[in-house]
Formats: structure tokens, C-alpha cells, sequence
């Protein structure tokens, strides 16, 4: 089985003997609120989604992160993982303290105070996402957090609730099931959209080289317009259900937000997909892209940064109709352009679906369509 990233599988799971003690410990902490996503990616530290992190990041991660997309320890690690509050907040708490993280009223957390630290929005825009441009959605963001970060290792003591449980499986699960399956070599496809014939190609082509595929869709914040959770995992079951052999598929969903970072965010879906346990990663075209802020390819190429990366991207051309050949194709394999060619626009897609009406048969499977026209509104508002 594939080694986790940096080494060792993180687990920060406290006993229930010291889980217990902590919890009734919990009130004399000092402690402060965070939000649902920062709240999720604490779970995804703890369960070692995010190995080898085992904590925020301290500044002297946080800045080799920004200019050379590595930890300081050299390991690859290209998006910042960051907890920023009001200094307010943790009145009183010095570097060595811990603290407690609750959400909801409910603790979630202890964290021992590292460093306290400050940092500039906009070199941190530009690092990650090559722009500072407050249109772009991960831009938007860094301009809306607080001003000072905090860096420090954590103590897990609480789940924060799943919509998705019978979907929902940890590194170490994945782990165990792709071994139960006898499966050695392990593409896994990342995904914000339910699925189009060109998604579909990709996945297969890919899985034609290897044991099995993961089918990981990305369940969590994401901006306006794009498909609602609930829309992307049913009409993968209904894919899944009708056109994949059981054997050689699964499916489970990767409770993290979008942050459409583009090549940046192509290395750290890889990472994430590694620590599953998933030896290959599919990049297609514009892979997390929005708008125009990167170009089709600009995902490949990262990629040769990271040789010791440890799970390999398998990259694909973009696939479309094309009419002349009567199939599936992308330039590699087929010589037609222009009027032979039927791109698989995303926004044609929506367009259509938010008609009402199913898109053709040749873009996307009719179980999908119809499973996406029983939702009376799929799109995020
Ligand atoms: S993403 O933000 O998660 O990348 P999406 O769900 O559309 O968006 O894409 C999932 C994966 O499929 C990405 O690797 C993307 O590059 C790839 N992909 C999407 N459409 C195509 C296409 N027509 N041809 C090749 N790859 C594609």
C-alpha cells in the first residue's frame, strides 16, 4: 500500500479515557468559536486527510508553503492550512497554552498555542492563486479572514456531523477497503460537478491502466452556481449504479471547500487522494480552474515541480464529441476540429438543466440528466 504523505498516517483521535478527561476539562479552558469549514478541516487534520499536518500551520510552514509550495521540512505542500482569528478572541492565552475550539457550542478541539502571527492578504492570494483579484472566489475569501493566524498541533474530541455517513470513509478506511479488494494500483478522480460523458471518459481510460478508481467528490463550500452536494453524489450513484462494474469502482465523498486554485489545488486534491491510499490521480483540463484565471494545461504542468510528489498524475487532453468519429475522442486520438467537434461546456450543461431540460445523449447519461431534473433547484444560490 502507498505510504502516506510525508511518511505516517495521522491520527489525532484522543482515547476515550483521554477524550473523556478532556471534554470535562473543557470549560476551564479559554476557548472560542469557529466556523463550520475551519470546524471540517480540523476533522480532516485529525483523520489524516491532511498528513503529515497535524495542526495549523506555524509561519515558517505557512511562508515556505507560500513562496516554494513545500512545508519547511521540504515535504510538498502547496495550500495553506491556516487558522485565523481576532487576537480578542484568545485574550489572555499565551504561545504554550491550550486552548479549546468549539462550534456550535459543542467542543471540537483543544489546540496548543505555537505562534501567533501576521501576514499579508494579498502575497497570499498572489502565491496561491497566481492573482489578487477579489473576484476570484479564493481571493474573496483571504480578503474576508481575520488578521492575525495562529499556528499549533491539535487534540481531536468531536465530530462535527455528516449529512453523508453511508459516503463517508476515512484514510485508514480507504485504506482497508482498497486492500480488501486486492486492488495495488488506485486512480482517484476528483470532482465538483455531476457527471458528464467527458468525466466519464477520463474515469475510464484511466481505470483501463490500473486496478480500481476512487471516485472522491468534493463535498463542501463552494461558490454560487456551481451544483448543490446532494445533486453531485446522486447522479454519481445513478452513473455508478448503471455503468460502473462494482468490482473495479467505489465511491466516497471528500468532505473539504473548493478553493479553486487551479495547478496549487491540483497538487493538494493529490495529496489528499495519496493519503486514501490512491497510487494514481486523475488532471484533465482546467483541473479546480475558474474563470480565466488559469490556462486548460497549467494543472500538467505543476506537476513536473513535484517529482517526489509519491502518487502519480495520470493527465488527459480534453475529451469531447466528436460527430466525424461518431465517439468520444480528444485531440490525441482524433484529427477533426471546428464544426465536427461537441465541447462538453459546463455552462451549456447548466444552462439546459436549469431549463429543464435534459442535456443530449452524447454529453451526458440519461439516469444522470434525470436524476439532476428531480432536484428542483440544483444549483447553489
Ligand atoms: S474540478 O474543479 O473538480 O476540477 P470538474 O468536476 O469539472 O472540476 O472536473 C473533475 C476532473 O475532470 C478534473 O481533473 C478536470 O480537469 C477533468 N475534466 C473535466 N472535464 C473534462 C474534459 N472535458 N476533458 C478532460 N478532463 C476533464
Amino acid at each position: 500500500m502507498i505510504a502516506p504523505h510525508g511518511g505516517k498516517l495521522v491520527d489525532l483521535t484522543a482515547s476515550e479515557k483521554k477524550r473523556t478527561d478532556l471534554i470535562s476539562e473543557f470549560s476551564e479552558l479559554h476557548s472560542f468559536v469557529i466556523n463550520r469549514n475551519l470546524a471540517q478541516e480540523i476533522d480532516n487534520i485529525a483523520q489524516g486527510v491532511f498528513s503529515p499536518l497535524e495542526g495549523f500551520l506555524t509561519r515558517n510552514d505557512y511562508e515556505n508553503v507560500l513562496s516554494r509550495g513545500r512545508l519547511a521540512s521540504d515535504v510538498p505542500w502547496t495550500i495553506p492550512i491556516v487558522l485565523d482569528i481576532d487576537k480578542s478572541e484568545v485574550e489572555g492565552a499565551s504561545v504554550g497554552d491550550d486552548v479549546g475550539i468549539r462550534l456550535n457550542g459543542g467542543p471540537i478541539a483543544t489546540l496548543t498555542i505555537e505562534e501567533f502571527y501576521t501576514y499579508d492578504k494579498k502575497e497570499f492570494a498572489k502565491s496561491v492563486f497566481g492573482t489578487t483579484d477579489t473576484d476570484h472566489p479564493g481571493v474573496a475569501k483571504i480578503q474576508g479572514m481575520k488578521d492575525t493566524l495562529v499556528g499549533g498541533g491539535l487534540t481531536f474530541l468531536n465530530h462535527i456531523g455528516n449529512p453523508y455517513p453511508d459516503y463517508t470513509r476515512s484514510p485508514e478506511e480507504t485504506r482497508a477497503l482498497f486492500n480488501k479488494k486486492g486492488w495495488k494500483t488506485v486512480v482517484a478522480f476528483q470532482t465538483r460537478n455531476p457527471p458528464h460523458l467527458g468525466h466519464e471518459y477520463v474515469q475510464k481510460t484511466a481505470l483501463s491502466m490500473v486496478d480500481g478508481i476512487f471516485i472522491n467528490p468534493l463535498i463542501g463550500k463552494k461558490k454560487s452556481g456551481d451544483f448543490t452536494d446532494d445533486v453531485i453524489l446522486e447522479s454519481y450513484k445513478a452513473l455508478m449504479e448503471n455503468y460502473y462494474p462494482e468490482q473495479t469502482a467505489t465511491m466516497s465523498v471528500l468532505h473539504t471547500e473548493m478553493r479553486y486554485g487551479g495547478p496549487r489545488e491540483a497538487i493538494h486534491h493529490a495529496i489528499m487522494r495519496k493519503n486514501f491510499g490512491c497510487t494514481h490521480f486523475i488532471v484533465g483540463r482546467d483541473h479546480a480552474g475558474v474563470g480565466n484565471y488559469y490556462g486548460p494545461f497549467d494543472a500538467h504542468e505543476i506537476f513536473e515541480e513535484y517529482p517526489d510528489l509519491g502518487i502519480a498524475p495520470i493527465k488527459f487532453r480534453s475529451f469531447f464529441y466528436c460527430k466525424k468519429c461518431g465517439n468520444i475522442a480528444n485531440d490525441k486520438v482524433c484529427p477533426h476540429e471546428g464544426d465536427d467537434i461537441i465541447n462538453f461546456a459546463g455552462r451549456k450543461i447548466r444552462e439546459l438543466l436549469s431549463n429543464g431540460e435534459p442535456p443530449p445523449l452524447d454529453m451526458m447519461r440519461k439516469e444522470v440528466a434525470n436524476t439532476i431534473l428531480n432536484f428542483e433547484n440544483p444549483f447553489i444560490k
